[in-house]
């Protein structure tokens, strides 16, 4: 069995997913690159190797049992455990976005993907999650999924932009990651939700005002908690959430 630590991050291909699988790397971990997309993902897997991370892609897409079940063997029989897996592929849907006017089918992709993706990815990795010493799973979720937040403010700056697909989805995701923090809480796994801030890639049409390495930080620090660390919570670089 490897040495070193192992994580599988989703998403991995670029934006966010590329920056957690990075510093993942550059902290001596092996690090396989969830992605849908073949030539992205062997991009990707690629330009770490470049830089010195030992990378492995993984074909997957969330959205799809049977990829998801292929993948959880691909990781099982290059690496044979998983340290940490980041749940970190998401969709927004469309944003802005009026909940009057919306396309139902962008709410399903949205809460397909941001939502049951990560109870599908989870549930298929588990097993590999049991075989750590110190398992750890970061789901990134994002400020505008917190309630306290959108009730409390007409301020974009504190809400994002008008959603009704991808912030309800984001809280649907800090709900489910509660439940699952209660369910594992005597099992070491510590599972907890990242916020990156608001980043400049492709989800925001590259608008955000954060680099990808700055909104990767919270995901590295949440994959790689101290046992007894937190699970169940809601951070950002900040600290912690509100709900
Ligand atoms: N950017 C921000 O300001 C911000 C703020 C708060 C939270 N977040 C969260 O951070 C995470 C990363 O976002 P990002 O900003 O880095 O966006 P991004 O650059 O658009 O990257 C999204 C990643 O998710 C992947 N993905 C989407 N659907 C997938 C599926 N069905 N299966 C597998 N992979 C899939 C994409 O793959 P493809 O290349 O194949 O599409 C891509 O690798 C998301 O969960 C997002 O909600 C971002």
């Amino acid at each position: 069995m490897n040495e070193a630590k192992i994580a599988l991050v989703t998403g991995a291909n670029k934006g966010i997913g590329y920056e957690i699988a990075a510093g993942l790397g550059a902290l001596g971990w092996t690090v396989g690159v969830g992605a849908r997309d073949e030539q992205r993902r062997e991009t990707a897997v690629a330009k770490l190797r470049a830089a010195g991370v030992d990378a492995f892609g993984v074909p997957l897409d969330v959205t799809d049992d049977a990829s998801v079940t292929a993948a959880a063997t691909l990781v099982s029989e290059r690496a044979g455990r998983l340290d940490a897996l980041v749940n970190n592929a998401g969709v927004t849907g469309g944003m802005p976005q009026q909940p009057t006017t919306v396309d139902l089918a962008a709410v399903r992709t949205a809460v397909e993907t941001n939502v049951i993706g990560v109870l599908r990815v989870t549930n298929a990795m588990l097993p590999l999650l049991r075989r750590s010493a110190s398992p750890r799973i970061v789901n990134m979720s994002s400020g505008v999924g917190s309630l306290t937040r959108q009730a409390g403010s007409l301020d974009e700056r504190d809400t994002g932009p008008l959603s009704a697909a991808y912030s309800p989805s984001k809280t649907m995701l800090n709900a489910v990651t509660v439940q699952y923090a209660k369910e594992l809480r005597d099992t070491g796994i510590l599972i907890n939700l990242a916020c990156p801030g608001f980043v400049a890639t492709d989800l925001n049409k590259f608008r955000g005002t954060r680099t990808p390495e700055q909104g990767a930080a919270i995901a590295v620090r949440l994959a790689t908690l101290p046992d007894g660390g937190p699970t169940g919570g809601y951070f950002e670089d900040a600290g912690e959430i509100p709900w």
